[in-house]
């Protein structure tokens, strides 16, 4: 099939992106735009395991923790007409990149550091930013170089409203998803 009837398909909206890029608050927004659900991966696994993200990093580790975020894109992503937002570091395993791109456009939010520290230094729920949380999130960012680049869609988010990074979305989106249908 041609690239393009494949896009048309697509019916989730996948929102990716470091920590702070703002998937919760852009997908928030953009869920009651086009009145469509959000589900967010982290709260799946809070729901299914009764747990804090945090303390499952705590007792289990990481790598348990990424199992799970699989487990929920999986699960997740057998729907269709949502706004799904996913972990900062859902796209470090292989297999998340295919269920997400098989699951809907993948719509990448970018930030640079000095936003992202700006929008989650009161927040002190990330297991992975605990301690010197400015360095911590150089450190990952720079780890992290190229896991988002897979995304379809790829949206700056600095220094503007959520109004208007909603508006990009769709206007980048109207193409692939079928909102227009
Ligand atoms: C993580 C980001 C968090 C959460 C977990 C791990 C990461 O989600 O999934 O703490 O590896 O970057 P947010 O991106 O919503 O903060």
């Amino acid at each position: 099939m041609e690239k393009a009837k494949v896009n048309r398909m697509k019916r989730n909206i996948i929102l990716i992106g470091f920590a702070g890029t703002g998937k919760t608050t852009i997908g928030q927004a953009l869920s009651e735009k086009l009145q469509w659900k959000q589900v967010d991966c982290d709260h799946w696994i809070e729901s299914k395991t009764g747990r804090k993200i945090a303390e499952i990093f705590e007792q289990f580790g990481e790598e348990k923790f990424r199992d799970l975020e699989t487990q929920a894109l999986a699960d997740i992503l057998q729907q269709q007409g949502q706004v799904v937002t996913t972990g900062g570091g859902s796209p470090l395993r292989e297999k998340n990149k295919e269920l997400m791109l098989h699951g809907g456009v993948v719509i990448s939010l970018i930030a640079n550091a000095e936003t992202i520290i700006e929008r989650v230094k009161g927040d002190q729920s990330r297991p992975l930013f605990q301690g010197n949380m400015e360095e911590k999130i150089t450190a990952l960012m720079e780890q992290r170089k190229g896991i988002y680049d897979f995304a379809e869609v790829h949206i700056d988010t600095n220094h503007k409203k959520v109004e208007q990074i909603v508006e990009e979305i769709i206007l980048n989106i109207q193409d692939c998803t079928g909102l227009m249908d």
